[in-house]
């Protein structure tokens, strides 16, 4: 087991408060993938589709976009992988006190995990923009260029955070109480380009926490509050830390 690794087992295994805080890289093992990068999403389509006001304006140009990103591609065949799985061990283990995830993929809760904040939302779900009506994403007709609210015919849009929205309290409140109080935060899989997402692991650095992050490659959290880097896989390097609760993610 290498240096880094070992490492952090030992720093995950003495934490009392841990909370994990993820991003698109932990489910890149899972077939989706990352919006920053070599062969991402923003390299392939305009973010600017996930804008709100441009979503607003444009609702039959924004949505074919968002279909072919999050709905046709993303939508049902992905699983989680042994890093969602070990974080959904550790909250059964009692070992970790939830997931902070930027992701929408519901794969954290796919695999298990009960207590997840998602700070940008969901794409399991869909909201009108008229009634403020919401229903699973997959009871919606999505089939229409522009898909429409069945209660009062208005617009119908993803319910994750577009560039320009606020992010919703029932996620931000939790996600930043758990980062004052965690001696442990395990980053995973972002490169922390995101505000204010990527104010959670710096509150939690700023009130104590040893900070653990996993990436590929490092990120604008490495040079500046991560304690241990594992470069690697999430799911490889999440099936070598070895936790006594745990004998296979
Ligand atoms: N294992 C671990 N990390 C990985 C892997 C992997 N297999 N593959 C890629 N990564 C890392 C990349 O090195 C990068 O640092 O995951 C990170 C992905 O970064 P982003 O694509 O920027 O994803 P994220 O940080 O979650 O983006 C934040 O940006 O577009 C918005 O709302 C969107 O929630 C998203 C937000």
């Amino acid at each position: 087991m290498d240096n880094a690794i070992a490492k952090a087992t030992r720093i995950i295994s003495e934490g009392r408060r841990i909370f994990a805080f993820t991003g698109a890289g932990i489910s890149v093992e899972s077939g989706i993938p990352a919006f920053r990068g070599p062969g991402s999403v923003w390299e392939r389509y305009d973010p600017r589709n996930l804008d709100i006001d441009y979503f607003v304006q444009h609702p039959e140009k924004a949505w074919p976009v968002i279909k072919q990103i999050f709905y046709n591609f993303m939508g049902s065949h992905a699983q989680p992988n042994a890093a969602h799985r070990t974080l959904a061990l550790m909250e059964a283990a009692g070992h970790l006190d939830c997931v902070v995830t930027q992701n929408i993929d519901g794969l954290h809760q796919s695999a298990g995990s009960k207590r997840v904040h998602e700070f940008h939302g969901t794409a399991s779900r869909v909201v009108c923009l008229g009634c403020r009506h919401t229903m699973p994403a997959a009871e919606a007709d999505l089939s229409p260029d522009v898909p429409r609210c069945p209660l009062c015919g208005a617009v119908l849009k993803p319910d994750f955070v577009f560039f320009g929205e606020g992010i919703p309290a029932d996620a931000y409140e939790p996600s930043s109480q758990a980062a004052r109080h965690a001696d442990v935060c395990i980053v995973v899989g972002t490169s922390g380009e995101v505000m204010p997402a990527g104010m959670i692991p710096i509150e939690a650095k700023r009130c104590g926490a040893t900070v653990v992050e996993i990436n590929t490659t490092p990120s604008t959290f490495t040079r500046s509050i991560t304690d241990i880097f594992v470069q690697g896989k999430a799911a490889e390097v999440f099936a070598q830390i070895r936790l006594p609760y745990i004998d296979r993610p």
